[in-house]
């Protein structure tokens, strides 16, 4: 569900017209919709609500600060991977206790901090890892209370780059070395095997690789549970979302769409996995990004140019691949929409952004209503992964980011300064 419709011809995000937000605060823009941040992490919530659950939101997929307050006040956990974003998360007001710590490569002092602020647990990937953590926090006199990830090998249908969870991938400790690895990690006297995690692979559209990885995972976390006194199983993320779809009206239509689509919904995920998980008696940890913030954002951009070659269109867009990678990196799919909708004959075209790159496309003839230099368009689905991966390529400056609560509209980032983008950078002193 999200809250971007058209009234008439214009593009809304709750009751704030997107084209009064472009010419306010300028193009590429990206913005939010509270409402719909709200309306899916309680869809999440209420769908787990049978067992005793904890979400905890992955950081990565949109760290903003008012996107981290609004989950924060609703009582979200947060899945972190480095210092900065358990910096964040405090200064959002979020609270660091109910933090998992996740990502293979924590440094020495992420660990020293995430101690320190007293993090729900520390979800490790290798046993240098556990010995790490162990060796800090005997120096610091406390004790960690720490997790494993365990990779269940299960192949899982999405993009090559974003699966996690078979043993191709760099990711958590394979699941048959699972039990030698919380023996040894018990006898770490500054340990406190807390719980065990898992996360597949992101964007996964049916529950079938979830079932399959939780039926897999449960004699383990039973035994583990057993010997080791845990607390929680955490499912990890990946709840995948509807990138193609018609524009919708209401909300009721947006859930019924996407269950005739056969794309995962919260009550088809709780219904498979619910009866798994209650059994075991354990606090049941979830770690959604994009399902959270992937549609409750869009990117607008401008139309530049409009270029015919005689062979091919191009829609050149003010927005480019170091907004938002997503197309060059993944190959991804984003619905393209105008924020003004005209009766006109639609072209094939190729919406391409002014880096000097052939990867930088956000699509590539695709069907799109006539479009003409000065128009807006919206990225669609661009709250997650969107504004978090961009970078200043082509000393291009990072865009503004606004938050819209049904009419109010707040700048929750400022466009960054072009000097801003070289503050740091020093002239050597021999070429001077
Ligand atoms: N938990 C762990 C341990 C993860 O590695 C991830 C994502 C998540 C949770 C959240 O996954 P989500 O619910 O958002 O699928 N940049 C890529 C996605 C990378 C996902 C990395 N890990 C993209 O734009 O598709």
């Amino acid at each position: 569900m999200h809250q971007f419709h058209y009234r008439g011809d214009r593009l809304y995000c709750e009751a704030v017209r997107l084209e009064s937000l472009a010419k306010r605060f300028g193009t590429p823009l990206y913005v939010y919709s509270h409402r719909t941040l709200v309306n899916h992490f309680q869809k999440l919530g209420r769908a787990m609500a049978p067992v005793d659950h904890l979400i905890c939101y992955a950081v990565k997929s949109n760290s903003n600060q008012s996107v981290l307050r609004t989950l924060a006040n609703l009582g979200s956990g947060f899945d972190i991977v480095s210092e900065g974003e358990l910096h964040r998360v405090i200064q959002a007001g979020g609270d660091p206790r109910k933090c998992v710590f996740a990502g293979a490569g924590k440094t020495a002092a992420e660990i020293e901090f995430a101690l320190r602020q007293k993090v729900y647990c520390l979800n490790a990937e290798s046993e240098p890892e556990l010995e790490r953590i162990n060796r800090i926090a005997a120096r610091r006199k406390t004790i960690a209370p720490v997790a494993v990830r365990v990779n269940p090998n299960v192949a899982v249908d999405t993009h090559a780059k974003i699966t996690t969870g078979t043993y191709e991938d760099k990711f958590g400790i394979a699941f048959d070395l699972i039990e030698g690895v919380y023996a040894r990690a018990a006898k770490l006297k500054h340990l406190r095997l807390r719980g065990v995690q898992m996360h597949i692979g992101s964007q996964i559209t049916k529950t079938g690789p979830f079932e399959n990885a939780v039926r897999k995972m449960l004699p383990l976390v039973r035994r583990l549970t057993e010997r080791h006194g845990l607390e929680f199983f955490s499912i990890g993320g990946g709840l995948g979302i509807l990138y193609q779809f018609a524009l919708v009206s209401g909300p009721a239509q947006w859930w019924r769409s996407a269950a005739a689509r056969g794309i995962i919904t919260p009550a088809a995920y709780a219904a498979r996995l619910l009866p798994l998980l209650k059994p075991l008696g354990l606090r049941i940890l979830l770690e959604p990004g994009r399902f959270i913030s992937g549609n409750s954002g869009v990117l607008i951009t401008r139309v530049e140019y409009v270029k015919r070659t005689g062979r091919k269109n191009f829609v050149i867009v003010d927005a480019a691949m170091n907004d938002l990678i997503r197309p060059a990196f993944y190959d991804a799919y984003h619905e393209i929409v105008p924020l003004t909708r005209r009766r006109s004959r639609m072209m094939k075209a190729d919406v391409v952004g002014g880096v000097c790159e052939s990867g930088d496309f956000f699509c590539k003839d695709r069907l799109l209503p006539h479009v003409a230099e000065g128009d807006y368009l919206a990225l669609m689905s661009a709250g997650a992964y969107g504004f978090v991966m961009a970078s200043n390529y082509n000393s291009r400056a990072l865009t503004a980011e606004v938050l819209v609560r049904d009419r109010q509209a707040a700048l929750v980032r400022e466009r960054q300064p072009l000097k801003e983008i070289w503050a740091g950078e020093r002239i050597a002193p021999w070429l001077q």
